[in-house]
Order: structure tokens, then sequence, then C-alpha cells
């Protein structure tokens, strides 16, 4: 007697690979991460955060703190804080922080964003900043590690544990948390009413069904992710909270296909990159949502077209129900509509497919790709 059972399949839940299984287990790593973190009136309520909240009020400055993806998380972080709480938020590389004598007090709060919590360069950022009487608050998805232990305060995402060296659900947990953060300084310091934050709260709780449409399309994307296997460059362009997006894109590619990649700010094009565009280049836009701020939406998509005229060949993905990037793009992913700064729950989502598929088509190790650690402990 035998059982006939493939223990390696069972934990990547039949997927092939530890990172398809994370791109799919992101409905529940961002709803998890909303899970319980409000009373029965709707009020936000971070006990764990063990930081008094007569100090988050007076707080006049956030910086954060990270690298890589968890960084670009960070710059997500910073448009829909700054917006939310009117407070000042940079966003910097924690292996930058150190170097260049930053200016740091008791009212400034470090927001460190860290999926394994051990990143060496995020670790010594924090330490510093903690020595010059900074706060410091970890936003981490691993209990007990380094990085939360040695903070003031500390924020879990429940993203559960992340194998695939190229992270994925931890982003889009982080992503969550630093909303909810913001939203509960928002909260303490009277920055929103009850009642628009709620509303913010009811649109994120129905993130998780709409990553779940976009995972539903994948074949579309995986598709094009063939296709394009031989591709020597790839190009992302965003704006607002689409350019960390088109980053984080850029860099998955990087990782895992091996391609040459580059993520821009949409804006930035005409200072120089739009030199880069010839005959057939591949050029990704995030585009904005067309409800969001006036003209942003015009601007991205004449963008797209500036790209196209020198011969691009432009993959877009827009808000559903966004007609006017048809005309101007090759091949268009929709994701379902939320408020604009929630859209990187979702933009972010095709262009993990993409990489994922891309690399697994060149028949590359996609959970292990070379020269990278999952956690890098060294400086
Ligand atoms: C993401 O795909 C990368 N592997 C890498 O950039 C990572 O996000 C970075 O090293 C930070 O790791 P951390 O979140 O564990 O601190």
């Amino acid at each position: 007697f035998s059982v006939n059972w493939d223990a390696a399949a069972a934990e990547k839940g039949g997927f092939g690979t530890f990172m398809e299984k994370e791109i799919h287990d992101q409905p529940k790593a961002v709803e998890d991460t909303l899970l319980g973190r409000t009373d029965a009136s709707g009020r936000l309520v971070l006990d764990e955060l063990r930081i008094d909240p007569e100090e988050l009020k007076g707080i006049s400055k956030i910086i954060v703190l990270a690298c890589g993806t968890s960084a670009y998380a960070g710059m997500v972080a910073k448009y829909a804080i700054e917006h939310w709480v009117r407070v000042p938020v940079e966003v910097e590389l924690s292996h930058e922080f150190r170097y260049r004598d930053p200016i740091i007090d008791d009212s400034t709060l470090i927001v460190s964003l860290s999926q394994s919590g051990e990143t060496m360069d995020t670790l010594m950022a924090v330490r510093y900043a903690k020595e010059q009487g900074a706060r410091t608050l970890a936003i981490c998805n691993t209990n007990g590690s380094t990085i939360p232990r040695e903070s003031d305060a500390v924020l879990y995402t429940h993203a559960g544990p992340e194998i695939a060296v190229a992270s994925t659900k931890a982003f889009l947990a982080q992503i969550t948390a630093s909303y909810l953060l913001g939203l509960y300084m928002a909260q303490l310091r009277g920055k929103l009413f009850q009642g628009e934050i709620e509303d913010i709260l009811a649109d994120l709780h129905k993130i998780p069904g709409k990553i779940q449409e976009v995972l539903d399309g994948g074949d579309q994307i995986r598709e094009l992710a063939r296709e394009m296997a031989q591709e020597p460059s790839v190009l992302f362009l965003g704006r607002h909270v689409g350019y960390p997006v088109a980053m984080e894109g850029a860099l998955k590619l990087k990782e895992i296909a091996y391609i040459h990649a580059e993520g821009f700010a949409a804006g930035e094009l005409k200072h120089g990159p739009i030199a880069l565009i010839d005959q057939g280049q591949p050029v990704f836009v995030v585009v904005p949502s067309p409800h969001g701020r006036d003209s942003l939406h015009a601007k991205v998509v004449s963008n797209i077209q500036e790209v196209r005229a020198r011969g691009a060949r432009t993959i877009t993905v827009a808000e559903a129900g966004d007609g006017d990037v048809v005309d101007y793009s090759e091949t268009v992913f929709y994701v379902p509509e939320t408020q604009p700064l929630l859209m990187p729950l979702l933009t972010t989502v095709p262009l993990q497919i993409f990489a994922c598929a891309l690399a697994a088509e060149k028949g590359y190790d996609v959970d292990q790709p070379r020269n990278l650690a999952k956690s890098v402990t060294v400086e």
C-alpha cells in the first residue's frame, strides 16, 4: 500500500511554483491583514501597535525605511498617508539613510517595512534612527523577527510565510497595512470624518474579491508573457501610485526573468527616457483611474500616444471601462474599479503574473533566482 502524495506539490497548493501560489494567495493575504482591526462601531483599533495614541498625534514627520519591493510599498504608503493624515512622509532606501545625516527628532516616526524583519540594511537604519531619538514602528510579515523586536511598535501583515525570493503577497499586505496605519492616524488626529474612513475601509474589504477577478483573467497575461519571452528589454511607466507599481513590475522582471527592465514616472519620459523608444520596444503603462485627480489620466493617455507614435508596443493596465486607452494599446489588461489610492492592490497583480509566466517560459527557477537570497542579512 502506498499513498500517491507529492508533498512538494501540496506545499505549493497545486501550483508549479511557490511564486504562483503566493500570487494566488493574495486575496487572502489582504483579507487577513484587514481582519480584526475594527471594533463593533467600525472604528479602527490597532492595539497591538504598543505606541501611545497621544504620541502618534504629536508626530510631525514620518520617514519610511525599506529596501527593494518593500520600498515600493513605502512609496505607495506616502501617497496615501500624506493625503489622509496631512503629515509629511519621506521614503528612503534603508542603506542610503544612515549615510546622509538625516534630520530626526522625537517627533519623527520611523516606519520600517520588511517582509522578513531581518534585512540588515533596514535593521541598521532603524537602530540608527532610534539612537537619534526617533520613535520606530515596524510593518512586518514575520512574527518575532529582529526588526519588530527592536522597534517601539509593530503592525504585522498577515500574508503568511512567503517562500519565493520574489515578493508578491507580502507587497500587497504591506500596502494594506500602511493604509490601515494612515487611516488610524487620520482617525486619531481627526483628519478624516468617521464616515470617510468607513467608506475607505469598506472599499478595502472589497479588494480581495477584485484581486480574485484579476487572477481569474490570468490566462490573457500568461499568453502575452509566452509571446514576449525573447524580448531583451521592457519598460514600465506609471504616475502617482502607479509609479511605484511600474518600478515593482520592472523589478519582478529583472529578478526572475533576467530581462533588462526599468520603471519610470510617466512624466519623466520627455526628460530623457523617451529616447529609448524605438520600433517594437515593449512599454507597459499603469494607467491612473479616470476618476482620480484632474487631468492625470489624460496626461498618461497622451504618454501612451507619444511612445506609440515612436514605435513602442504598448501594453496598458487600466481600470475596467476605461475606453480611452483602447485605441493606443496593443493589449489592455483591465482591473476592477476602486478608489484611485487603492489601485496598486489591483494593478500590481497582472505585472506579477507576467513576470512569473515569462520566467517560467524561459525555463528559469522562478522561486530561487540566481544571485539572490530571500532575506538579505548582510549589509
Ligand atoms: C523582492 O522581490 C525582493 N526579493 C527584495 O527586493 C526584497 O523586497 C527586499 O530585499 C526587502 O526584503 P524585506 O521586505 O524582507 O526587508
